[in-house]
């Protein structure tokens, strides 16, 4: 066991990269995939069962269990590693982007930001100082800055002015975190689509001095297209020598278009959130369990896979718990797609170290276009 946080790449295939982060919680092997377990829970899966899809890794959210349990009340019950019962790494998000898409009345100042609970309408205020206060009473092994991002398409005014106070919050935030040894704090570069912008926030955040660096504002609503096409000059503009973070990345091709362009972690809602409601990732596409075909079909979801969903069950079976509305249903299902998204990211590693990423990446595009799933 470390006691440090470092980062190790082991091998390069293009851009695309493959290492370890070492925490003194475990390692991290990447590129690697973090399930979102916003309110101290990957909904529907015990915490076990995540580690046995393979996660080395979870994102927690400062907004909601700031709002409910408490960061308070989590740090006098331990922490969140024993809140929830998971003693591998947590990355924690620092809120403004939650607060910006979820909370009511919001008003955002230099200092910070003050908005209403969507939960019960009280009022809050988050700013770089009190998000790192926050993620070290949950104890966070991986602690991103506190930022803002402005909905796209927006105008390059909106853009720059948005991303140059981000990088004044991520100093207050720099400075507010301190030293502490075993845990890391992750810098976010905004800046939207635009080159220029990104570069400025880049040679910010990399003038501070972080010990990771996310690429934040994406995937707010541009397209693939336009994302790849800033991941290809935004991510290379961070320090190679530290892990690289797309945040809120996303549908499998999109995470494998990612990897591709040199980003080494990723986190998304949609394995989790679209299990419960009725939708299976495949190497082949995505299956929707609810259609009528599947009410006969004693084949399982993906006859390749070895989850438990995959291994003892039917898509009849699937099929019927959710058309019953029963748990069961959205646990199979968040089980297998946190699987299936797992077993792309192992794959992507090997193929990486063996310097095959791009025969791997024609091979998982082409089993997607077989059709009927
Ligand atoms: N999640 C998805 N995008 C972002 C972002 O730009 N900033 C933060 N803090 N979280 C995110
Ligand atoms: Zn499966």
């Amino acid at each position: 066991m470390t006691a440090r946080f470092t980062f190790d790449l082991t091998a390069t295939d293009g851009m695309a990269r493959t290492g370890v982060i070492h925490t003194p919680r475990g390692d991290i092997r990447t590129p690697a995939f973090m399930p979102v377990g916003t309110a101290a829970t990957v909904k529907a899966m015990m915490p076990e069962s995540v580690a046995a899809t393979g996660a080395d890794i979870l994102l927690g959210n400062t907004y909601h269990l700031m709002l409910r349990p408490t960061a308070e009340r989590i740090a006098r019950l331990g922490g969140l590693h024993r809140f929830m019962n998971w003693d591998k790494p947590i990355l924690t998000d620092s809120g403004g982007f939650q607060v910006m898409s979820l909370a009511d009345l919001r008003k955002l100042t230099e200092a910070g930001v003050t908005f209403k609970s969507h939960i019960d309408g009280s009022k809050h205020v988050l700013s770089p100082e009190r998000s790192m206060e926050i993620q070290k009473l949950l104890g966070s092994d991986i602690v991103m800055c506190f930022d803002e991002c402005p909905a796209l398409p927006a105008d390059r005014d909106r853009i720059a002015e948005s991303m140059r106070l981000s990088m004044r919050w991520a100093q207050r935030s720099r400075d507010a975190f301190g030293d502490r040894p075993g845990h890391a704090l992750f810098g976010i570069q905004q800046g939207g689509l635009e080159r220029d912008f990104r570069e400025e926030s880049a040679k910010a955040l990399t003038r501070i001095g972080f010990d990771g660096y996310a690429v934040g504002g994406l995937a707010v609503g541009e397209g693939q297209a336009a994302m790849f096409g800033c991941l290809d000059f935004a991510t290379d503009m961070l320090p190679r020598d530290k892990p690289r973070y797309l945040m809120g990345v996303g549908k499998p091709d999109d995470i494998v278009g990612a990897v591709k362009r040199g980003i080494d972690m990723m986190d998304c809602v949609l394995p989790s959130r679209s299990g419960r409601t009725g939708q299976g990732f495949t190497r082949h596409g995505v299956v929707n369990i609810k259609n009528a075909r599947h009410a006969d079909d004693p084949r399982p979801l993906d006859e390749a896979c070895t989850c438990p969903a995959c291994r003892n069950y039917s898509r009849a079976y699937l099929h019927h718990v959710f058309r019953a509305q029963e748990m069961i249903s959205g646990m199979l299902l968040t089980w297998h797609n946190l699987h299936y998204f797992q077993q792309i990211m192992g794959e992507m590693r090997d193929a990486i170290a063996q310097n095959r990423f791009a025969a791997w990446e024609s091979g998982f595009h082409a089993m997607r276009a077989e059709g009927d799933i």
